[in-house]
């Protein structure tokens, strides 16, 4: 240990690279290069020592000979893993049959001439090059160690050119980045706000942006036509694999517009996208389902077109069927859904099916019911409960023929297709029916205006406030709302919603009303809004946009299963960040300049 604490440290001095870690090839045999990286792996023969030296172009054997220069091999014995290293010497070949296929630079070495230890390192946590079979929270503490695993450096330099592309797009269309305020106003996007204490103004505080929605309305009333922004936003809601309480937008908003000219301009943007970053052609136009009809076909409005096995109604030739629980769902109003699992009776054992029924109980549903098709007609406990004329009707309407399987869920049609829904999904990934390497966007539009919160009492807007109703659905605004739909529309790729905007309100008179029919009462829309709706006096035109998540559409091209894993610092499930350590306590007396107190439970 005290040989290695009392290692001489030696500095760059006008060391320059000539080459990164992954760019020498048998081509440059006989030059001379200078390489800095970490030692990732090594190999002390006695006479001969190997290390890999890796920098986040690649890795290349270097070699310490003793025969070629003493001072360097000697030094070279106590090198360990991860200390930081520069090294001068010649490209040489390697020798018969020690080529490595795997690595690009792999028919060559370099022999070590000169040697300089830049830094040494304490034992790492966890190895850099190898298993990541350390806990997530370890990983995040120790996160520039995991950062410099080049497949995540990949990922990163992925993330950056999908970025850079979509730059360059926008600033072709005629698109110019604005920066709008973080210390702000709340926003309504449905989630809770993150709150900035004013030191200034006592007892008062900013919200951190959930989006920049209302500053991008606010520009296009400024005339500035075509804006966009690649925007940090700020939501504290729960977290899941593809949520994070700070995470990134691609904002942006058009004057003089319409739903039409937003999908063109986003579908553009995913063919270049998919040519420049993926190398391959997206098929355009991207399908354009409307809300109700994604509902009925799929039982989400995220729907992954990758695979088949339709959501389809079954319930009217059930009306008369003898088996009780399907008949007393049709009397109560409630429907009768399957999907036709193709070639799938013999993909499940009974467990299987056990398993199956006990997850759409877990979704909300009362249970699973399953008929395997064979060439001698149904086989399934229910199969006694119906006519043939009822079999030959479902078969008929279910597309299905022997070696089929039919999943079948009987409830009130919300439960019935969300528990459907996710079934759908979950056989798929079960049984492999998703292709790897596929990519299907929709875009789903005309969601409803309204929902009606039960918690609350009242009606909320489903996409936000601010989001124009369908020009032909206003008649039904006061007496029916619910059922009016919205210029609204998200784009989903792969089952992910990876975008959503809309068409809004560029008409005082119909925002106030919105506010009404949302039972925001005049005073706090005044409150809470007062400065758009001042804006909308002055001449606003008709206006829209979109805003995409940039993490879930990067982890989804470069495919990894969570947003964390693209996100440089990200946070964990808790919205905790093991590495500094946030959110954490502050000294009372920055509490007292803040004019806070905190409550000691
Ligand atoms: P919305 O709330 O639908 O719309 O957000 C747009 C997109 O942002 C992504 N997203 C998230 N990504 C990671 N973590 C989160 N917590 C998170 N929340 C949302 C989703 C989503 O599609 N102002 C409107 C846009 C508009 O109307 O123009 C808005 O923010 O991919």
């Amino acid at each position: 240990m005290d040989e290695i604490e009392n290692i001489q440290i030696d500095s760059l001095g006008d060391w320059k690279r000539t080459h990164d870690c992954g760019s020498l090839r048998a081509e440059d045999v006989g030059q001379e290069a200078l390489l800095m990286g970490w030692v990732n792996s090594r190999r002390d023969l006695g006479n001969l020592i190997f290390i890999d030296l890796r920098n986040r172009g690649g890795i290349t054997q270097i070699v310490f000979d003793p025969q070629l220069e003493e001072e360097s091999h000697n030094r070279a014995h106590i090198l360990r893993n991860e200390w930081v290293l520069a090294v001068k010497g010649k490209v040489t070949p390697r020798l018969e049959g020690q080529e490595n296929q795997d690595l690009p630079t792999g028919a060559i070495e370099l022999k070590v001439t000169q040697l300089k230890i830049l830094n040494r390192t304490e034992v790492p946590p966890f190895q850099v090059d190898g298993m990541v079979d350390a806990s997530e929270t370890l990983r995040l503490k120790y996160r520039y160690l995991e950062l410099r695993r080049q497949k995540i450096f990949k990922n990163f330099q992925k993330r950056h050119h999908i970025t850079s592309c979509i730059r360059e797009y926008l600033n072709e269309k005629g698109f110019i980045e604005v920066e709008t305020p973080f210390l702000t106003k709340s926003t309504p996007e449905g989630a809770r706000d993150y709150l900035v204490p004013s030191r200034v103004n006592k007892g008062q505080f900013y919200a951190l942006p959930q989006s920049p929605q209302l500053f991008k309305q606010l520009l296009m009333i400024g005339g500035f036509e075509r804006y966009y922004q690649v925007v940090r936003c700020f939501r504290d809601e729960d977290l899941r694999a593809d949520r994070q309480p700070e995470f990134t937008q691609v904002d942006m908003e058009l004057a003089f517009t319409n739903e039409e000219e937003v999908m063109e301009i986003c579908e553009g943007m995913m063919a270049t996208l998919f040519s420049k970053v993926m190398g391959r052609a997206l098929s355009e136009p991207i399908p354009r389902l409307p809300y109700q009809e994604v509902m009925d076909r799929f039982g989400t409005d995220r729907p992954d077109l990758r695979f088949g096995m339709e959501l389809k109604e079954i319930t009217e030739f059930l009306k008369e069927s003898e088996f009780k629980s399907f008949r007393r769902v049709v009397e109560e109003g409630g429907v009768v859904k399957a999907i036709n699992v193709d070639k799938g009776a013999t993909s499940f054992s009974r467990k299987g099916l056990d398993e199956l029924t006990r997850l759409v109980i877990d979704w909300g549903g009362k249970g699973l019911a399953w008929i395997k098709v064979t060439e001698d007609g149904w086989q399934s406990s229910l199969s006694k409960f119906f006519s043939d004329e009822e079999k030959e009707a479902i078969n008929k309407q279910l597309d299905g023929s022997p070696g089929d399987l039919y999943l079948i869920v009987a409830d009130q049609s919300p439960v019935a297709n969300e528990a459907l829904g996710m079934l759908r999904g979950e056989v798929a990934r079960r049984l492999n029916r998703i292709k790897e390497g596929d990519f299907a966007f929709v875009w789903v539009n005309r969601f409803p205006l309204l929902a009606y919160n039960e918690t609350e009492g009242r009606l909320e807007a489903v996409h936000h406030p601010f989001t124009a109703p369908l020009e032909e659905d206003l008649s039904l605004l006061q007496d029916q709302p619910e059922k009016v739909r919205a210029r609204s529309y998200d784009l989903v790729l792969n089952g992910t919603e990876i975008g959503g905007g809309s068409v809004r309100i560029h008409q005082i008179s119909m925002q106030q009303e919105m506010f009404k029919i949302l039972g925001i009462p005049q005073k706090e829309a005044e409150r809470k809004f007062g400065f758009l709706l001042e804006a909308l006096k002055y001449g606003a035109p008709p206006h829209g946009g979109i805003a995409f998540g940039l993490d879930r559409l990067v982890a989804i091209l470069t495919g990894v299963d969570s947003i964390r894993e693209i996100i440089a610092f990200p946070k964990t499930q808790r919205a905790t960040c093991p590495l500094t350590d946030a959110p954490s306590g502050v000294g009372e007396d920055q509490l007292e300049e803040l004019g806070l107190r905190t409550r000691q439970e």
